[in-house]
């Protein structure tokens, strides 16, 4: 028997749960017909993951008598627009779907943004599943009810917070991951371990080679230790005011350099892996953490496969770029510091003082 692991997302009316089960995709009809899914399911998803899964996915759900309209965008960061969100609503409407019908969101990150922030507007807002198939996805962004596109002057500028009925988990399609994909949601795991739960950090030491290999039990504690972290933070602070900015941990340098390489030399999940070293750095230069907590997180980041080191930009840029994320408030970088791992606190970074660690950093 493989194991079921569910995890609630406590948010009041708009609670769901997200179930875990290695094999789930091929039950998936049943899964929907235990939540009294019925009628035409519009699934949205892109076409590498439709290559490997929409057949499975479609023959499951038939079999209960759902019928699936399938919605296949162009895979990628490139889909994330407006434009793609109105070839979706188009499909819904041409199929007269209605407010009660359900969406899936079958895919990775951008295909559950996209998917989700559709749902959110056709007829003010249908019911919709996520059915993620990244690591980043599974551990961070199928969670949390955040749905949007890219503006041409801004990633994720347009969105909604839009929570999905259910959030489903089938940890066995990472196996057809690309290894990039795969080492880069690593990044958002290690990154849980540092915010909120310190055993769960010496755990992913422990087992690293275990996940590396995708050993199906250490992938889906894994799975579901980060979902539980981010559904905890979540439930305490739906819309970002607060709490929710300590899951930017890695992120203020990560984004930094994310768009200095313009989203094209770093996936995410990389910028976010020298974020969480670099960040660290920076905490311990302003005296919040030892010494030994950046290299307890500089030897696990390597482990996993990621780069630790900042690529060499001039601390003005980054400093600029850092200014830029749509997560500053009032022209000011909120900085997330740990003070040990486990454990880490918000404060603001002056600029003086990001310069003066920037050109210690490049000396040594
Ligand atoms: N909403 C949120 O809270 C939140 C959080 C984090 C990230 N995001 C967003 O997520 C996006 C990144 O997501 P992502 O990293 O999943 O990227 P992605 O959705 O682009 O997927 C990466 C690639 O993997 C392929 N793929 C997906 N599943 C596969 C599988 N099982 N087997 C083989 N190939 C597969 C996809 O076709 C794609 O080419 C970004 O746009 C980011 O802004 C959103
Ligand atoms: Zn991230």
């Amino acid at each position: 028997m493989t194991p079921i692991f569910t995890v609630p997302v406590s948010l009041a009316e708009r609670s769901y749960e997200i179930t875990i089960r290695a094999g789930l995709l091929e039950k998936l009809g049943s899964e929907l017909k235990h939540r009294a899914v019925k009628g035409k399911v519009a699934v949205v998803t892109d076409r590498r993951v439709a290559r490997h899964y929409l057949r499975t996915v479609s023959d499951t759900i038939k079999r209960y008598g759902i019928e699936p309209v399938p919605i296949i965008l162009a895979p990628g960061e490139r889909s994330k627009t407006l434009k793609t969100v109105e070839s979706v609503l188009d499909v819904l409407a041409r199929h007269r779907f209605e407010r009660s019908s359900v969406l899936l969101a079958l895919g990775g990150g951008v295909v559950g943004d996209v998917a989700g922030f559709a749902a959110s507007i056709y007829q003010r807002g249908m019911s919709y599943i996520q059915v993620p198939t990244t690591l980043v996805a599974q551990v961070d962004s199928s969670v949390g009810g955040k749905t949007g596109v890219d503006h041409r002057l801004g990633k994720n500028l347009i969105g909604s917070f839009f929570q999905p009925r259910a959030v489903l988990i089938d940890p066995l399609v990472l196996r057809t991951l690309p290894t990039r994909e795969w080492v880069a949601g690593l990044a958002e795991v290690i990154k849980y371990g540092i915010i909120a739960d310190e055993s769960f950090f010496s755990y992913l030491q422990r087992y690293m080679p275990d996940l590396l290999n995708q050993v199906p039990k250490v992938v889906s504690t894994v799975v579901k230790r980060s979902c539980e972290i981010k559904a905890e933070v979540v439930s305490m602070d739906e819309r970002e005011s607060d709490r929710r900015r300590i899951l930017n941990y890695g992120h203020t340098i990560g984004h930094a350099l994310e768009a200095l390489g313009g989203y094209q030399s770093l996936v995410h999940g990389e910028a976010v892996g020298i974020g969480l070293v670099q960040e660290a750095d920076l905490a311990c230069f302003q005296g919040w953490c030892s010494n030994e907590v950046v290299e307890r997180i500089r030897r696990i980041v390597k482990a996993a496969g990621l780069k630790d080191q900042m690529p060499r930009w001039a601390s003005s840029k980054i400093w600029k770029a850092m200014l830029h994320d749509k997560k500053v408030s009032e022209g000011r970088v909120i900085g997330v510091w740990p003070s040990r791992i486990g454990e880490v606190r918000m404060a603001p970074l002056e600029e003086q003082v990001f310069n003066r660690w920037y050109a210690a950093s490049q000396t040594t």
